[in-house]
């Protein structure tokens, strides 16, 4: 595995705002917990100390800034194998138990030209959470939720790099996702299910067939065309529920 730089703190606003000032390539960002923690779409995402894994990690990949997008999937492969339980991916990126989000990714990027200054990639796993907030209780869970054990978040940090390094070098050799494409759509939650496809413009509806070596996925509609939806444009639901 490649060395990655750790800095680890008691507490910070968001590890991924605090990344921001990083400038060594795989430097990683730790917090026991965070205040202003950020989710998708202008969210919070705050934890209790010692209850998730709130972790950025710092990155220079020299790729084009048109694949960096590419990266959630690599990280949410990385999540997938860290977590010993059974869970699936909602694509892009969610990792979902039970019809339950365990852990989110919000990846930023800074681009300059056609160079990439930094992309950040922000990982949240629920971990030792006991009890969510009712607004989001029939949509979040937790290891400790899941199992009724208590996990040690240092081991799964480290068991995190460990496998983001692996998918991480593929995704760098093939420069898209050509050698995790596979793997991802056996987790894929929605493969071969309904799903809507939300945007500001209209709502689609058709079946999830899988992503693509960009990471779109491919949803096949009633005519059977299929329609390729990017990560960021929309949100893609189940038809019955989040997932
Ligand atoms: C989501 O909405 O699903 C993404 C959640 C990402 C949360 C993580 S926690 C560590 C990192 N720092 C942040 O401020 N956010 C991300």
């Amino acid at each position: 595995m490649k060395k990655y730089r750790i800095e680890y703190f008691e507490e910070l606003e968001s590890t991924n705002e605090y990344a921001k000032n990083c400038s060594q390539d795989r430097t990683v960002i730790i917090a026991n917990s965070q205040t202003k923690g950020k989710g998708r779409l202008g969210r919070s995402w705050s934890n209790n100390p010692g209850e998730a894994v709130t972790m950025s990690i710092f990155l220079k990949p020299d790729i084009e800034p048109e694949t960096a997008s590419m990266l959630t999937i690599v990280l949410a492969m990385a999540i997938k194998k860290t977590i010993d339980i059974d869970t699936m991916i909602k694509w892009p990126n969610d990792v979902v138990c039970n019809g339950k989000k365990i852990a989110g990714i919000l990846t930023e990027m800074s681009v300059q030209g056609r160079e990439i200054n930094y992309v950040i990639a922000g990982i949240g796993i629920n971990v030792n959470v006991q009890k969510f907030d009712e607004d989001i209780s029939d949509k979040a869970t937790s290891l400790f939720l899941e199992t009724g054990r208590k996990y040690d978040i240092k081991t799964i940090v480290d068991r995190v790099l460990e496998c983001f390094d692996e998918y991480y070098e593929v995704f760098l050799k093939d420069r898209d996702l050509k050698g995790i494409k596979t793997e991802y759509n056996k987790f894929l939650a929605n493969k071969d299910k309904e799903v809507q496809i939300i945007s500001q413009q209209e709502d689609i509806k058709g079946i999830a067939r899988g992503i693509n070596d960009s990471g779109e996925l491919l949803v096949e509609l009633l005519d059977g065309s299929v329609y390729t939806v990017r990560s960021g444009e929309v949100s893609v639901r189940g038809i019955y529920g989040y997932v």
